[in-house]
């Protein structure tokens, strides 16, 4: 029955929680993998979940790109209230993805859909050292970096290692330190081994791993029986304040490597 399988689910969402010693999991049904309205509810999980977590007053939330979060920001809905004011930003600057899944793209959607503002951080994609280090010092960029250093809330995805280094392009010997130090999960620009240990780091501006440790509300979402290993790995060693929004499909996998 309907009420079984929920209550079923939330078995599930609570042996998650606890496997992980992280504040909350949900988890929607499916697979996300080859369901597209997995994603959608990701959305509606993701509205409700900040509508929840987010207190009164300027709130700055912090955003990472990708597939996931572009699929989920198109889904949300309304989290402006008269009392609660939300500034959506891009945790973090050019780590190589297409236009439409950057995290500026992200947080202008999530703003548009929530009825806030956002902010872009304006870092081309592939810059040398060099070029990157002096755009660092631009004022217009400066303050968007320190709007971002504010931020109260972070939602990010988490993706597959050595997929998201072939589709951001990394390099023939950033793919093989990749595969020898065992790469399986990426987050934040971050690699992560099977253990939750960061192997590697695409060194860009914005928010670093250590500053999510310290942001009161954080939101992962990630889904799809693909992408059980992953959520896995960088879940081992997650901030403890996370809510992890996933599937029942990686769910079930999760669980069984337990
Ligand atoms: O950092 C993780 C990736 O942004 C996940 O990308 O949602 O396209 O799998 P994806």
């Amino acid at each position: 029955t309907v009420m079984n399988q929920l209550l079923g689910m939330h078995q599930v969402e609570k042996e998650i929680s606890q496997y992980f010693g992280i504040k909350r999991c949900i988890v929607v049904a499916g697979n996300s993998d080859n369901q597209e309205k997995v994603l959608y509810e990701f959305g509606d999980i993701l509205t409700d979940s900040l509508d929840l977590i987010l207190p009164e007053g300027e709130n700055i939330i912090a955003v990472m790109g990708g597939t996931t979060m572009a699929m989920t920001a198109e889904h949300m809905g309304s989290l402006e209230t008269e009392k609660r004011h939300n500034l959506f930003v891009p945790a973090r600057g050019g780590i190589g993805e297409a236009m439409t899944v950057q995290a500026n793209s992200v947080s202008a959607v999530m703003a548009s859909k929530t009825g806030g503002h956002h902010r872009a951080l304006y870092v081309p994609e592939q810059l040398s050292l060099e070029t990157y280090n002096s755009l660092l010092q631009e004022p217009s960029i400066q303050e968007v970096l320190s709007l971002i250093e504010q931020s109260n809330c972070v939602v990010h995805s988490i993706g597959r290692a050595l997929h998201m280094a072939a589709r951001r392009k990394m390099s023939d010997e950033e793919m093989v330190m990749l595969k020898q130090n065992n790469a399986v999960a990426e987050s934040f620009g971050y690699f992560f081994d099977e253990e939750g240990e960061v192997v590697y780091k695409i060194p860009r501006i914005g928010l670093q791993l250590k500053d999510v440790q310290k942001i009161p509300n954080v939101v992962a979402i990630a889904g799809g029986k693909t992408k059980a290993k992953a959520i896995r790995a960088y879940m081992k060693n997650a901030p403890k304040q996370t809510w992890l929004i996933t599937d029942e499909a990686a769910a079930n996998e999760i669980l069984k490597g337990a």
